[in-house]
């Protein structure tokens, strides 16, 4: 038998071996300063393309205020226990109520963090008979609610509609069996490449299968749809999406999330959630907190205009360019270089040390190897100014990169074996 973390000791995991060389600079950087579009980095002004603040509510200062107003008269303790005993107020159900509204279903429920509520929303969802059929890129939260389920599971190929529809086959011939249902899960925007999940086409194969659809639209509340509620919205298929996830961790700027369904299904949800069962509720400051960024959403549109404004400078900017930002229909910018991990490491140092540009950077295992994705998040709070230096930079960046430049300046970087 062998001691536990000798495994730990040996192996630090995919990302984890490249600790030595990455920790503080590529993961776990610390960005320091007001939330906004220009930050800083080890000291230095960097353009901050790597916040989920869409809408740039999280240094607005009718946002500042009201949280800090909230902070002074509930403090952050308030209200103490879990929603079902002792940590239920009228606030809560207020941004219940307002949060269904603007999605336009018929009730809505809160969850303390989106993360652990996708997954035990995912778990009262479903019993041991029925199945689960939800696209292979999904996000964590999804694929760890999945991994709850007693029952069968199948993956389809990432937002390939055939591969949908032969899997809600093959879920269709086993719920025969097993006398159980179907929940067909998928992204509203799949965050790491901006595409929008194909909820048009996933809704339109209700005519032919019986299964019911549960999105994930972390990324587009807030962002896409004539008002703001989605990628349900946007599609036009909102009515038929049967339940509604968002988070408030990116267009609100704040921590949260919440459902929204029919109401005999938050009925019930809001009886079987474990994660909200047996966790403490979300704090006052938070609801009130979202309350107020809600009604910001509802009576601000000029929010999503320059953000939408934004995006297309930067996307359209970076097409005539000649890259590669694949297929994206959503705020997430991703841009494709071809480059070894190394190589990706000395581009992103090169951005940020000698171009001021600050964006997240994507590597194998997440993608295929060979490919870098530097992922852009434009948001309300960036201007054209930033944008047009920030193409400049890509394209100096580009250049070195086919000259092998960042070949030569990473020679010898390997990941640590230990
Ligand atoms: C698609 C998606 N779902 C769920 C979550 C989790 O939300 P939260 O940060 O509120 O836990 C995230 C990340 O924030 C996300 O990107």
């Amino acid at each position: 038998m062998r001691d536990l973390f000798d495994k730990i000791y040996k192996d630090k995991g995919p990302l984890g071996k490249w600790a030595a060389q990455a920790e503080g600079y590529f993961v776990f950087p610390k960005l320091e300063g007001p939330i906004s579009n220009r930050m800083k980095f080890r000291g230095k002004d960097v353009i901050t393309w790597s916040i989920n603040d869409y809408l740039g509510l999280a240094n607005n200062e009718e946002v500042r205020k009201v949280d800090a107003e909230a902070a002074a008269e509930y403090g952050s303790a308030y209200p103490m226990g879990a929603r079902m005993m002792s940590g239920h107020t009228s606030l809560h159900e207020q941004l219940q109520t307002e949060l269904a509204a603007f999605v336009k279903k018929e009730a809505a429920y809160l969850l303390n963090f989106g993360y652990q509520g996708m997954v035990s929303t995912v778990d009262a969802l479903v019993a041991k008979d029925d199945i689960i059929v939800y696209d292979v890129d999904a996000h964590a939260c999804i694929i760890d609610g999945v991994r709850l389920h007693m029952g069968k599971r199948f993956t389809y190929k990432h937002n390939d509609i055939e591969s949908i529809e032969k899997n809600l086959q093959r879920a269709t011939k086993l719920a025969e069996q097993t006398g159980g249902g179907i929940l067909l899960i998928s992204e509203g925007v799949f965050g790491m490449r901006g595409e929008q999940g194909r909820l048009k086409e996933i809704v339109a194969l209700k005519e032919k299968y019986n299964f019911r659809l549960f999105v994930d639209d972390a990324h587009g509340f807030g962002t896409l749809g004539a008002t703001g509620a989605g990628a349900g919205e946007e599609q036009g298929v909102q009515d038929q999406i049967d339940v509604y996830f968002a988070t408030f961790a990116k267009s609100m700027a704040s921590t949260g999330a919440f459902i929204a369904a029919d109401q005999e299904i938050i009925d019930y949800l809001k009886y079987n959630l474990r994660s909200q069962m047996f966790a403490k509720s979300l704090q006052m400051q938070l609801v009130v907190g979202a309350l107020k960024r809600l009604d910001m959403l509802r009576t601000m549109p000029e929010l999503r205009e320059k953000l939408w404004k934004n995006v297309n400078a930067l996307q359209n900017g970076l097409k005539k360019r000649g890259f590669d930002i694949g297929t994206t229909q959503s705020c997430v910018t991703p841009v494709y270089l071809k480059g070894s991990i190394p190589e990706a490491m000395a581009l992103v140092k090169d951005l940020r040390e000698n171009h001021g540009i600050f964006c997240s950077i994507v590597v194998y295992p997440v993608i295929p190897k060979g490919l870098i994705l530097l992922r852009l998040i434009p948001t309300a709070s960036h201007t054209l100014q930033d944008v047009e230096e920030t193409l400049d930079a890509f394209s100096s960046i580009r250049e070195r990169l086919e000259n092998g430049t960042y070949k030569r300046l990473s020679a010898g970087v390997q990941a640590s074996e230990a």
